[in-house]
């Protein structure tokens, strides 16, 4: 038989064909799929129950505020500069006092554990992993003490102000005695927002069953047999508390009508700056004037944050307040720009319009619903590379020098 001529025939295309090889872990195989948050965004939707992914990936009444929390960073474009050394770009810097590789703070995100059974503990070790922050939320569904004994993230406790005083300074005296860095209150939760993809599915935490919770169930049976073959998901926080740990199936916002205190006001924040002994930031600042105040009140940083457009719908996009708030009171507190961060390059964007650091919520979240905590430090990699990357190619080789200079607000400028 004539042997094959490579030169002459499809068995030489053969020989130039390069195979990749066959990844067998199967959560690799979906992370090679998963380029970017967006990407991971999609495999989350996939693996999640229809009622889990609309609880992380929805917000509030037409989710305008939701959407134009990412416009900002895409209406804004960078003025690139070239020619200059880039041969060496550090993207780290400090945050409340503390060095950090790149500033991204973990936000903080209630019921984690519906993503994966992992939850808030697959978070952490994955913050401390990357040398960032990570802030616990008051309704975490692991508790002040486990997630402090995971690993060695700094961790921030965020908390909800309950009516009961008593709780409140229970959850802080936790926090404090467990070593976390700093107090975060949320305080754009006057009500809960009517986030109306939840109030469609009366969707409760924990799920309840009915006829199609059941279905979503059978469809996306990995998640079904992670959920209901590892502990039950609480708020880990609040077991053996009057204003109930979830184990009942409730509304959130039944939740917070009945427990969280909705006359909290600025006496409020003195009295726990009184009581809380590290740095104090408030999340949930939407005005310059609100960041004047707490400015003058001494808080450490404050958080530009709508909650990630799960609140009030047609709040103002963080970013698009920045530099207002940055001139009003940059130096006198950190600011940190909380919603739509998707890429690093909005970490850039944020840091050149004067934060000093960003926070992100979903992104980690599409990451753990996608692949567990490997998504987690996945979605941490892609971040913390594409900031690098962003800053060689606008030749900016310091976050201390990035500024106003390195960008356009484009469409942007035109809204503030
Ligand atoms: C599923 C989910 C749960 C959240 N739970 C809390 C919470 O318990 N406390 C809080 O202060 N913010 C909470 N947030 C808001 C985040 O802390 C953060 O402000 C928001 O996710 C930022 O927007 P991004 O998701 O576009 O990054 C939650 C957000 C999501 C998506």
């Amino acid at each position: 038989m004539p042997s094959p001529d490579p030169g002459n025939s499809w068995f030489g295309s053969l020989r130039i064909l390069r195979f990749r090889r066959f990844e067998l872990s199967p959560t690799r195989r979906r992370l090679r799929r998963g380029v970017s948050v967006a990407d991971l965004r999609k495999i989350a939707r996939r693996r999640l129950p229809r009622g889990v992914f609309d609880y992380i990936d929805g917000g509030a009444e037409d989710e305008i505020t939701m959407r134009s929390n990412i416009q900002a960073f895409r209406d804004v474009t960078f003025k690139p500069r070239v020619l200059r050394d880039m041969s060496e770009v550090d993207t780290s810097s400090s945050l409340l006092g503390r060095p950090i590789p790149f500033p991204l703070v973990l936000a903080p995100t209630g019921f984690t554990r519906i993503a994966d059974p992992a939850g808030e503990l697959a978070v952490a070790r994955a913050a401390g992993r990357a040398g960032i922050p990570y802030s616990l939320s008051t309704l975490g569904t692991r508790s002040i003490e486990e997630v402090a004994a995971a690993g060695p993230a700094d961790l921030w406790f965020q908390l909800y102000v309950f009516k009961d005083r008593g709780l409140v300074m229970d959850l802080i005296d936790r926090a404090s005695a467990s070593g976390y860095e700093a107090l975060c209150v949320t305080v754009d939760t006057a009500m809960l927002g009517k986030r109306e993809r939840d109030v469609r599915r009366g969707f409760t935490l924990p799920p309840k069953l009915g006829l199609s919770t059941i279905f979503d169930g059978i469809v996306h049976p990995a998640w079904t047999w992670k959920f209901v073959t590892s502990d039950p998901i609480v708020f880990a926080n609040l077991t053996g508390r009057t204003v109930g740990d979830g184990s009942e199936a409730i509304s959130l916002g039944e939740y917070f009508s009945t427990g969280l205190d909705s006359g909290l006001d600025w006496e409020d924040i003195e009295w726990l700056r009184d009581r809380w002994a590290g740095p104090l930031v408030l999340k949930g600042i939407q005005t310059v004037a609100d960041a004047v105040i707490a400015a003058d009140r001494g808080v450490d940083a404050i958080a530009l944050s709508n909650h990630g457009g799960r609140q009030l719908d047609s709040a103002p996009a963080p970013l698009g307040l920045l530099p207002r708030v940055a001139d009003a009171v940059g130096g006198r507190t950190e600011i940190i720009c909380d919603g739509g961060v998707r890429r690093g390059s909005d970490i850039v964007k944020a840091l050149a319009l004067g934060a000093t650091a960003c926070m992100a919520g979903r992104a980690y979240l599409y990451g753990l619903g996608a692949a567990g905590e490997t998504g987690v430090d996945h979605v941490l990699d892609i971040l913390a590379s594409d900031m690098r990357r962003t800053m060689a190619l606008i030749g900016c080789p310091t976050v201390k020098e990035l500024d106003r200079e390195y960008v356009d607000l484009g469409r942007g400028d035109r809204r503030l």
